[in-house]
């Protein structure tokens, strides 16, 4: 039986999928090194987000075939040298947009009905504080989607069930197709950043949205405004975010990524008491937790049984077409 690696378990869903079709071997060690010590006679690695497969993991495995990842998500793959050794490199493109709308749709609720505050009223026996009024109506109010791939888009359904306005930026998709959906597409950040009650982003981690969002364009919002990240930390300047948050320049923020995960236990965002803070949790659910593990094992498997996989990243360079 051909071996498959699992640097971290999988859930249970998936890996009785293996039973009698592979050898599973589960590490449990993300180090480059006890990867290396297990890879040399592996067919196929199955990858969550913490582990890296980097070129040297790949040059001391001459029999892999295939590295599944459990997400959308493939920067913790070398894939320039997977293709030069001609390993497939398998994504789930799309698995997870609905669970991460959803948490940003949670995030912008409990930012304006100002969830975390009421939850320590209650608490702390400050019960009055109820007339402070200090919760919003969404409805009526303007969103500004950036990024409208597609978890913008399912955000999009949701903000429009709620009676939002909604505004959209994104340079590189086809406006034609939403016509008549009523979304105003910007022609710039600065409109987006200046019009929109609540801002979210949906951009991808590349070197044209590392610190997309400046100080600059922070100090454009409504002092009444929030801003919410779903997509990566490095898409923020984070410390003009503190800075604005700290001088209450904006409203508030949510948080669900950051600069540095695990966030340090100095970090001043920790501090402030009008930002929201999720651990990059946005696309864990009991339902997608399955999903995930069940469809990057079943790519697994195709190689097994000799058939090619449904998302491959490298499909074209590897001529698979
Ligand atoms: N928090 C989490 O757990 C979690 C989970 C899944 C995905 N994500 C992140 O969500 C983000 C979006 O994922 P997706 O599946 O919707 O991706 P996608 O590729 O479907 O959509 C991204 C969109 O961003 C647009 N875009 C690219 N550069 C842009 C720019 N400079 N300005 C405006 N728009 C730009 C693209 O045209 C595209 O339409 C990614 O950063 C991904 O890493 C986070």
């Amino acid at each position: 039986m051909e071996k498959v690696l699992l640097p971290e378990k999988i859930i249970d869903e998936g890996l009785q999928l293996l039973k009698g079709k592979a050898e599973v071997v589960i590490l449990n060690d993300i180090t480059e090194q006890a990867i290396i010590n297990e890879v040399h006679d592996a067919f196929a690695i199955i990858l969550r987000s913490r582990a890296k497969i980097t070129r040297k993991i790949i040059e001391a495995a001459p029999r892999l075939k295939v590295i599944s990842r459990t997400g959308a998500g493939y920067d913790n793959i070398d894939v320039e040298a997977a293709t030069q050794h001609g390993v497939m490199v398998c994504n789930l493109p799309g698995i997870n947009s609905l669970p991460v709308a959803e948490h940003t749709i949670a995030l912008m609720l409990a930012l304006m009905k100002q969830l975390p505050k009421m939850d320590s009223y209650v608490r702390n026996k400050q019960w009055y504080k109820r007339n402070e009024l200090i919760a919003e109506e969404v409805a009526g109010k303007t969103v500004g989607i950036v990024g409208f791939g597609k978890i913008g888009r399912e955000v999009l359904v949701r903000c429009k069930a709620l009676g939002m306005n909604i505004l959209a930026y994104d340079p590189y998709i086809d406006k034609q197709q939403f016509n008549g959906d009523s979304i105003r597409f910007c022609d710039s950040l600065d409109e987006i950043f200046s019009k929109a009650d609540v801002v979210t982003l949906h951009v991808p981690n590349i070197p044209e949205t590392r610190g997309m969002v400046t100080k600059q364009l922070i100090y454009l919002m409504k002092p009444t405004a929030y801003i919410i990240n779903t997509s990566r930390g490095e898409v923020i300047d984070q410390d003009a975010l503190v800075e604005a948050l700290k001088e209450r320049r904006i409203a508030g923020a949510a948080l669900d990524v950051f600069h540095k995960e695990p966030l340090e236990s100095d970090d001043p965002l920790l501090e402030l008491d009008n930002v929201i803070l999720t651990p990059h949790v946005a696309a864990l659910t009991k339902e997608s937790g399955v999903k995930m593990a069940v469809e990057a094992v079943k790519q697994v498997i195709d190689c097994l049984e000799g058939r090619i996989p449904k998302y491959i990243v490298n499909r074209r360079e590897l001529n698979l077409e």
